[in-house]
């Protein structure tokens, strides 16, 4: 990346990280998301059919947050997460019954290889979820996302971290390269890593292959 004379690197290709979700891509029509009254009657009280409309509709609302997400600069996101946080309860609702079908989930991967690897690094967890990867390693690590769900959270657009300079030895994206300045991320985790720093990401190939830098594309 040029910053310092050791650049630091790219892990994904070594990480043996397969992201298994699929995603939208950027540039698609926002839509608002509607979240009122969604956790009206816990399930358990609901009858068999009206449980399974439930999932349904849970299913379709993690969707168009999840499309949100990818289509929206990360910013703008935090702000729409801040004024309602439920929505951060949805996706997660969302993504953790997405991810238990996956056959291996790369998170389980990232957290194998700073256990065995960096067990003494400072960590950075870019788009945390729920936190899961500072609760199963013995690191320090700072978790952000667009909204602390959790006490280990911090709430951040990631694009913008409350860290100082060359503060932290590896940072993470996994699966969580969401918004559509994917640069601003990126930039963000070269400017908090220290030098030698690890950047280790777990994203879906497609991001990357419908991603155009302006800069870098032809005119
Ligand atoms: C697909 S989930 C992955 C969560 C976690 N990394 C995991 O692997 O379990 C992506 C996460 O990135 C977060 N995220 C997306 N854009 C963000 C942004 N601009 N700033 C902070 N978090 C963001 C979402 O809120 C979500 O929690």
């Amino acid at each position: 990346m040029g910053k310092h004379s050791n650049a630091k690197h790219v892990v994904s290709k070594n990480s043996h990280v397969k992201p298994q979700v699929s995603s939208k891509q950027p540039g698609q029509k926002q839509q608002s998301v509607p979240t009122k009254g969604l956790v009206s009657k816990p399930t358990s009280k609901l009858s068999e059919l009206q449980q399974k409309f439930a999932k349904k509709l849970e299913g379709s609302r993690f969707r168009v947050i999840n499309e949100k997400l990818y289509s929206t600069r990360g910013n703008e996101s935090f702000e729409e997460f801040q004024k309602d946080p439920n929505l951060f309860n949805i996706y997660h609702q969302g993504f953790r019954e997405q991810a238990s079908h996956w056959p291996e989930n790369p998170l389980d991967k990232i957290i194998e290889s700073i256990v065995s690897i960096y067990p003494k690094a400072v960590v950075a967890d870019m788009g945390c979820g729920d936190a899961k990867l500072a609760q199963s390693v013995p690191n320090k690590v700072y978790s952000f996302d667009l909204v602390a769900g959790n006490e280990r959270i911090i709430a951040a657009d990631i694009a913008h971290v409350p860290l100082e300079n060359n503060t932290v030895d590896v940072v993470v994206f996994c699966l969580s390269l969401m918004g559509v300045n994917i640069v601003d991320f990126i930039t963000e985790a070269h400017r908090i890593l220290k030098p030698n720093g690890v950047l280790k990401i777990a994203e879906v190939k497609s991001r990357f292959q419908r991603y155009v830098i302006p800069s870098l594309s032809a005119s």
